[in-house]
């Protein structure tokens, strides 16, 4: 499972969320086959102070407190923020207590670190990867434009066709909160690679993959398990599910082992402005109109080969 070639360079763009915690770890915990240039946090499952502060907490966990941390857009584009603590709890991170981090926030915004970092980096050799909102993304094609090209693929996780919504009946989370953003990015014409609900509730948790991690017996290893542990609680109710999606860790997975997963190359909207179904991702997965393609929409997961590369990542670290 190494990967022969370089690294794929990689800025991290999120709202941890328990989810993002673990997608972060298996990033950390992967350097042969990614190199986190960077972690940008923005608002989504709790308020930004709550992300940027999360995010360090990861990357201490993960013994890398020289991974740069930047805060990024505190609100949507155009709207008033929504948050997701019943899900993931106060912090969330709720689950084990953790403690303040020690590694400094780096200086800067997210959205200019993200910008400098596609203009100085060759155009076609950064790759991002949002696991929230995505504002701080949109914002940067706004601000700077001559970036969008320079971008290799964005990889992120929201939307969902089969599964339609968890915030709305209509809409996934991270669409939802920021539907212009959405609507900015999928339109940009960089190429997208998404990993809905479709695929995020197929990697679920359960006792002997959540065992797994806890029987590594590492920190890491039991947080992983004691924050799946809190998370499921949500999923178990609401689903009737054996456990809980962990949606983000998809993303990272699929840049190391893509062969995981099944999708198809299809045209993507977002909806912006029916009450209704704000933030739906209009997905053509049927082929029914003449919509020229712009996404890779993911359906199918192998969620075995998902957990055993997860611990196995998460047991270096
Ligand atoms: C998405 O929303 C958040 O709550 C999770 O972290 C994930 O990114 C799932 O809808
Ligand atoms: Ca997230």
């Amino acid at each position: 499972m190494t990967n022969p070639s370089s690294p794929r360079k990689i800025i991290i763009d999120t709202d941890p969320g328990q989810d993002d915690a673990v997608a972060i770890l298996l990033a950390l915990g992967s350097p042969e086959d990614v190199e986190v240039l960077g972690v940008t946090a923005v608002a989504g499952n709790v308020p930004l102070a709550l992300t940027q502060k999360n995010a360090r907490i990861v990357c201490e966990l993960a013994g890398k407190p020289e991974t740069k941390v930047f805060a990024g857009c505190e609100a949507p584009i155009s709207r008033k923020l929504v948050t997701a603590e019943h899900v993931h709890g106060k912090t969330g991170l709720d689950g084990p207590v953790m403690p303040d981090p020690e590694m400094e926030l780096s200086e800067g915004h997210a959205v200019d670190f993200i910008i400098e970092t596609l203009r100085s980096n060759d155009a076609g050799t950064v790759t991002l990867c949002p696991l929230g909102p995505l504002t701080n993304i949109a914002v940067a094609f706004q601000k700077a434009p001559d970036i969008i090209e320079r971008v290799q693929e964005i990889v992120l996780m929201g939307g969902a066709y089969f599964e339609v919504g968890n915030i709305t009946p209509a809409a996934e989370f991270n669409i939802y909160v920021d539907p212009e953003a959405a609507d900015i990015v999928f339109k940009s014409g960089v190429p997208i690679t998404v990993m809905p609900l479709d695929v995020t509730h197929k990697a679920l948790t359960t006792k002997p993959r959540v065992d797994a991690f806890r029987n590594l017996g590492t920190k890491p290893g039991v947080m992983v398990a004691e924050w799946t542990d809190f998370f499921e609680r949500f999923d178990k109710e609401k689903y009737g599910s054996q456990g809980a999606p962990l949606h983000d860790p998809c993303v990272i997975a699929y840049l190391i082992k893509p062969e995981l997963f099944k999708g198809r190359h299809i045209n993507v909207e977002i909806e912006t402005g029916s009450e209704l179904t704000l933030g739906m991702t209009v997905a053509d997965w049927w082929g029914v109109t003449d919509r020229k393609p712009n996404a890779m929409f993911m359906g199918d997961i192998d969620a075995d080969g998902f957990f055993e590369l997860l611990t196995e990542r998460i047991a270096r670290l």
